[in-house]
């Protein structure tokens, strides 16, 4: 399959790199920068670097959108910097890529991909929807064109991690999720119901670590940051959450997961803005373009994960 990843390229979204790129049926034909964890230029020098420095500079990184279209800016809230580090890869050091992104905007080649690859392309959000809302706005027909959209964001049936309702990513842009759920573009959530089931502890990142490769010693030290800010935020968890990674091996194999037929919406108005919710005007519609992961096969995911990312990282 054609993946697009569409990141704010903080930690768990460098694991989402590192799952796609050690996964043989996926071919990554782009990487776009949304913003989030970090701001979207951020994102991007970070996704230029770690593809590097897993082997893969060939790797087309494009600059999407910086901000939500209903805000004039984007600033990085401190809990992000708290979770993911200062620069987004929990504060470690690792060589800047040696070249640039392209000078498409990502919204663009979203769009050629579609018209290129159609139902072959998978597009993998693992931030804020702006770039797929702005490319499903610019070029509706997309829609029927692309194969799926595998987002990472929302919560069916656990609080959220902002507040009660929202869950991060749909809270950096709750129109551009409501949006792109509405379109009727094939998708599947992954949400807090099981990204928080998937867990990393520091016993996985120490045997990255030992590999003695520059790309195994930097995922360890990076992914060791948010380990330790989950201590904080999260102890009772017992480790990080692998949201970003979970989305792309849904993408790869959707039976690690049980996928609930259901259409989505989010709310935009009122208290609860940012809430990702059944939408009622649907909910007895027999055509359903969108699946909620509900359950996951945590074992099989993690033997996945560990599999194709220390492999990958061995080289
Ligand atoms: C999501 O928010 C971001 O901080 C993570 O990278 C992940 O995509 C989890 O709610
Ligand atoms: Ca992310």
């Amino acid at each position: 399959m054609k993946m697009i990843l569409d990141l704010d390229t903080g930690v768990d979204d460098t694991l989402a790199i590192a799952y796609a790129l050690g996964s043989p049926e996926v071919d990554l034909i782009g990487i776009t920068g949304t913003y989030g964890n970090v701001l979207m230029e951020q994102g991007v020098r970070n996704a230029l670097a770690i593809t590097e420095l897993l082997g893969h500079p060939e790797v087309p990184v494009y600059k999407g959108l910086p901000h939500a279209s209903t805000k004039d800016s984007f600033e990085v809230m401190p809990i992000s910097a708290f979770i993911h580090g200062e620069n987004g890869i929990g504060d470690v050091d690792i060589p800047d890529a040696t070249r640039d992104a392209q000078t498409d905007s990502a919204v663009d080649f979203i769009i050629d991909a579609a018209k290129t690859y159609g139902k072959d392309l998978v597009i993998v959000p693992t931030g804020p929807q702006t770039n797929l809302a702005a490319a499903l706005r610019k070029a509706p027909e997309i829609k029927d064109e692309i194969g799926r959209e595998v987002l990472m964001g929302g919560a069916l049936t656990v609080p959220g991690n902002v507040n009660a309702w929202t869950e991060a990513n749909i809270s950096q842009d709750p129109d551009a999720a409501n949006f792109v759920f509405r379109s009727g573009i094939p998708a599947t959530m992954v949400g807090l119901d099981v990204t928080l089931q998937t867990l990393l502890t520091y016993k996985e990142t120490q045997r990255w670590r030992d590999l003695g490769t520059a790309a195994g010693k930097a995922l360890a030290d990076i992914t060791d940051f948010y380990i330790k800010a989950y201590e904080t935020t999260a102890p009772y968890l017992g480790g990080c959450g692998l949201h970003d990674p979970l989305a792309v091996g849904v993408a790869v194999d959707p039976t690690l997961v049980t996928l609930l037929p259901i259409n989505m919406k989010v709310d935009v108005e009122g208290a609860t803005r940012g809430r990702t919710i059944g939408n009622e005007e649907e909910l007895t519609n027999p055509v359903k373009t969108m699946d909620v992961a509900v359950g996951v096969d945590v074992p099989r995911f993690l033997n996945e994960f560990m599999t194709r990312i220390t492999n990958l990282a061995a080289q």
